[in-house]
């Protein structure tokens, strides 16, 4: 287990569609959810998915507890998620500001579907099945964007929407993701 360098906006590897698991329980696997982990805690992120750590597979993590932080941020479980599959529900969508790992002290406003039918696997191949909405299916969407080459900037629809955190958010302290 070890602190990985997250790969930045502007490496080729996170342009890739990554590839499925093949295998669940296996030993590269849970070293490979050891260093997402441990990575995303370091950095205090929200998610992390494998192909920002150099490893392009269809594996993500994420997860949001309670922080003193963000009294009013809404909880998401902390959940190992491969080979996903997103449906949404109907055509809703909300703006919301994101951040990332990759593209690290910068913010954007994207759009993302509302509500999302999301399944896949975990570690040990048990599978997932989940509705959810708001944050929850906006932290999935962002996470699982990452399997298919996509950066949250390229979902950006105004680009006057995008900045620097501590301009944007000048006295916050806010999280990256
Ligand atoms: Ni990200």
């Amino acid at each position: 287990m070890a602190n990985k360098t997250v790969l930045r906006m502007g490496d080729a590897l996170l342009l890739e569609q990554a590839k499925p698991i093949l295998q669940f329980n296996t030993p590269e696997l849970h070293t490979l959810l050891a260093d997402m982990s441990e990575t995303m805690a370091y950095m205090d992120g929200a998610g992390i998915a494998a192909p920002q750590i150099g490893v392009s597979l269809q594996v993500v993590i994420f997860g949001v507890g309670s922080n003193p932080r963000y009294p009013d941020a809404e909880q998401v479980p902390y959940t190992v998620l491969i080979n996903p599959t997103l449906n949404f529900i109907d055509d809703a969508m909300e703006d919301g500001w994101e951040g990332c790992l990759s593209v690290p002290g910068m913010r954007g406003v994207v759009p993302r579907y509302t509500r999302l039918h999301y399944t896949g696997f975990d570690q040990f191949g048990a599978p997932i099945d989940r509705l959810v909405s708001g944050f929850h299916a906006r932290v999935v969407q962002h996470e699982c964007d990452h399997l298919i080459g996509v950066l949250y900037p390229m979902r950006i629809k105004n680009l006057k929407d995008f900045g620097y955190t501590d301009v944007l958010f000048p006295n916050q302290d806010i999280q990256e993701d």
